[in-house]
């Protein structure tokens, strides 16, 4: 129905499907502006532009996320200075950040990995301080909480993904940046379609990154089932987390601070790879999220990182397994990946 609305309006691109997303997502998330787009790597890369971040720039952020965390930074100009993820919750450690800032840095990026809030009230107060920009990386935290309070919208300007696979997902690529700051959604909104707002009229020169119409209807339809969805992501976890208690892995911790959202259900194990096979050959896939951290990718060479110099994000590197996760896991399903981990 609301595909074939968007059909027959021919509002393939932008369009009042993705206006009446863009007002029912900020106000889902708490804040008075949301700019679709279609990426969340566009997302962070116009936060970052908008914000006036470019060459000459530094931007703090987890040695432990998606590339495209860091690909942003460097597509903005700037260049990504990495922190090492704390050894519990798998976010940004707080306490390392301080030794990262230089009179260069101008932003930092906390990554709500897996559905996990990082610890944002040590992060605001560091670049109070410092005088700092915070941009969430709510790609993978749809729905999250911390302290309450849903991600995204907590910091100066927060970005989500809508890739397929996300909590809240669209049928094809899309993103959003959502901010409280009438400037910053302004600046985002040129940058998106060409630095235009009236047509064929110029201001700046900007990029192509429209969110489609198709896409917000489909995401329409599908932010009203997000809570319900989420809450049967906690609910698999808890499972996991009763039949796996006894195992020999290490089980995702909930912050106390958080509402985990739970998009990735992940384990740590030192036999990781063998667990993975035996897990395949049970017929059950899982993921590995991610196998090199960003400091060690080869595209970041030049950067002159070295192994050993984020030990904690390193070891998770070597040891994190993501067991199946998404709302219409079955009881049956679960235990038969615990059964599968248990009996190899
Ligand atoms: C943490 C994180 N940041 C950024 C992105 C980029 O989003 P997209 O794939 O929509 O460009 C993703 C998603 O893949 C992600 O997981």
């Amino acid at each position: 129905m609301a595909i074939a609305r968007v059909i027959e309006n021919t509002s393939f691109i932008l369009g009042p499907e993705v206006e009446a997303f863009e007002r029912a997502f900020a106000e889902y998330v708490g804040v008075r502006f949301c700019v679709g787009l279609n990426s969340g790597t566009a997302a962070l890369h116009l936060a970052l532009l908008a914000a006036g971040i470019g060459a000459g720039d530094e931007v703090i952020l987890p040695a432990n996320s998606f590339f495209a965390t860091a690909e942003a930074v460097s597509v903005a100009g700037a260049t990504p200075v990495f922190v090492d993820a704390d050894a519990i919750s798998y976010t940004i450690d707080p306490g390392k950040i301080e030794t990262a800032i230089t009179a260069r840095t101008r932003a930092i990026i906390p990554v709500h990995l897996y559905g996990q809030p990082a610890d944002l009230d040590p992060v605001f107060e560091m670049a109070r301080r410092r005088n700092l920009l915070v941009i969430e990386d709510a790609a993978q935290a749809h729905g999250a909480e911390y302290k309450g309070r849903r991600v995204g919208g907590l910091g100066d300007i927060g970005c989500f993904s809508f890739y397929p696979g996300k909590n809240l997902g669209a049928y094809g690529e899309g993103g959003a940046i959502v901010t409280g700051d009438a400037e910053f959604a302004r600046r985002v909104r040129l940058l998106r379609d060409h630095g235009s707002e009236q047509k064929y009229r110029h201001e700046i020169i900007g990029y192509n990154f429209r969110l489609e119409g198709i896409q917000a209807a489909v995401l329409n339809v599908k932010l009203r089932h997000l809570d319900r969805w989420n809450e049967l992501r906690r609910r698999h976890a808890v499972s996991y987390d009763e039949l796996l208690k006894d195992s020999n892995l290490i089980l995702p911790r909930e912050m106390p601070y958080s509402r985990h959202a739970y998009h990735l259900y992940v384990v740590q194990s030192e036999r990781r790879d063998e667990l993975q096979q035996q897990l395949a050959q049970a017929g059950i896939q899982t993921g590995i999220h991610y196998p090199i951290p960003i400091h060690l990718q080869p595209a970041y060479a030049s950067l002159n990182y070295q192994r050993g110099n984020f030990p904690e994000t390193e070891k998770q590197s070597d040891r994190v397994l993501s067991l199946p996760m998404f709302a219409e896991l079955t009881d049956e399903q679960i235990e038969s990946v615990a059964q599968a981990i248990r009996n190899p």
